[in-house]
């Protein structure tokens, strides 16, 4: 039996595609690359092709042997989510429930999703746990807490179980060297420190230093994008043994503030890095941190690479090895 995997191009994806691929699963990838690379893809039948495509998807399920989805297809970038929600309502949600009735049409009835700390919002306390109030203060957060919401009474009404994945801040590169971040535009902070490091901006961009932490930046919990891979897989294994639908979040537990970020990939790339103060980004928390215990004990997910060193540093072996992307060099 094969996974599915939607998204499966994209940062996230191929890295769990790379894992899938470790373990000798058999793994069919739906990506419509606007985001996603075809290089990112190490193995595997990828099918080029949009979730809202009914035709398209169907026969993706009729060629193909699937007993379990992975479903990371959606866009994600906060800001645009702000100007342009519709976008994310389309995408996202609709193509998530075209998947949900694609799945049920073929009696496929097991999903691990791709959901974020985003569905939170702004923390009453952290570290962050799965019964913590969910209210996103972003269009993206709350398309995500959507599709997890549509999940549920998938799963209520026909079976279909799901484990939903809560991540914090991923970050990192495959220790082959093969896969990497690689976005356009790129929004996130480690890649920005990365490209500054390699001259190709002339500063990074401090979004607010009078954030009530010690240093005054916003801190955040950043995870090793293969240990998030782990968790997908493990969370494969979860429904396969016909246990219930969960929601896990997944951190490393610990903070770090943008300015101690920016000390770390100073120490790493050897490279001075200029800074820039500037005013806050609309929408930022001052801290998210998450709490990972639930995932611990029932997936028995144990993150390998949490040193935000050791992040840092297989994310600068691909930037600096791949300064252009994918397929630019
Ligand atoms: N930051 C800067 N300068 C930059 C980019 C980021 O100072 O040029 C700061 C941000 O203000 C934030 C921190 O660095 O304080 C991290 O920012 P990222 O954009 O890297 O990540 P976010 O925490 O904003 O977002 C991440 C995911 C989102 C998800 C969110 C909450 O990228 O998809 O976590 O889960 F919604």
């Amino acid at each position: 039996m094969a996974v599915l995997v939607t998204g499966g191009a994209g940062y996230i994806g191929s890295h769990t595609v790379a894992a899938l691929l470790e373990r000798g699963e058999e793994i069919v990838i739906v990506d419509n690359l606007q985001q996603g690379h075809r290089e990112a893809v190490l193995g595997g039948k990828l099918y080029e092709g949009d979730l809202r495509d009914e035709a398209f998807l169907d026969q993706v399920f009729k060629e193909n042997s699937i007993d379990a989805v992975i479903h990371f297809a959606a866009n994600s970038l906060v800001g645009e989510s702000m100007t342009n929600p519709g976008k994310y309502y389309h995408n996202n949600v609709y193509g998530t429930l075209c998947l949900l009735e694609a799945m049920n049409k073929n009696g496929v009835k097991r999903i691990v999703f791709s959901s974020t700390a985003a569905t939170y919002g702004e923390p009453e306390r952290v570290p962050i746990d799965e019964h913590d109030r969910t209210v996103p203060t972003n269009a993206y957060g709350e398309t995500k807490l959507a599709m997890e919401k549509m999940m549920k009474w998938f799963d209520t009404a026909h079976g279909i179980h799901y484990v939903s994945l809560r991540y914090f801040n991923a970050a990192g590169a495959h220790a082959s060297g093969k896969i990497g971040e690689d976005h356009s535009p790129e929004t996130h902070l480690i890649p920005i420190v990365l490209q500054a490091a390699l001259g190709q901006r002339p500063h990074i961009s401090v979004f607010g230093d009078d954030y009530p932490t010690e240093d005054g930046t916003c801190i955040r919990d950043y995870i090793h994008v293969s240990d998030l891979a782990d968790a997908h897989v493990l969370a494969v294994d979860r429904l396969r043994r016909g246990e219930d639908s969960a929601v896990y979040n997944l951190g490393n537990g610990q903070g770090f503030s943008v300015k101690q970020v920016i000390d770390i990939a100073r120490n790493v790339t050897e490279r001075e890095i200029p800074v820039v103060m500037e005013a806050r980004r609309a929408g930022d928390p001052a801290v998210l941190i998450a709490s990972s215990d639930r995932a611990r004990k029932e997936l028995g997910w144990q993150p390998k690479r949490d040193k935000l060193d050791d992040i840092i540093r297989s994310a600068w072996q691909w930037h600096s090895a791949n300064p252009n992307g994918y397929g630019k060099n």
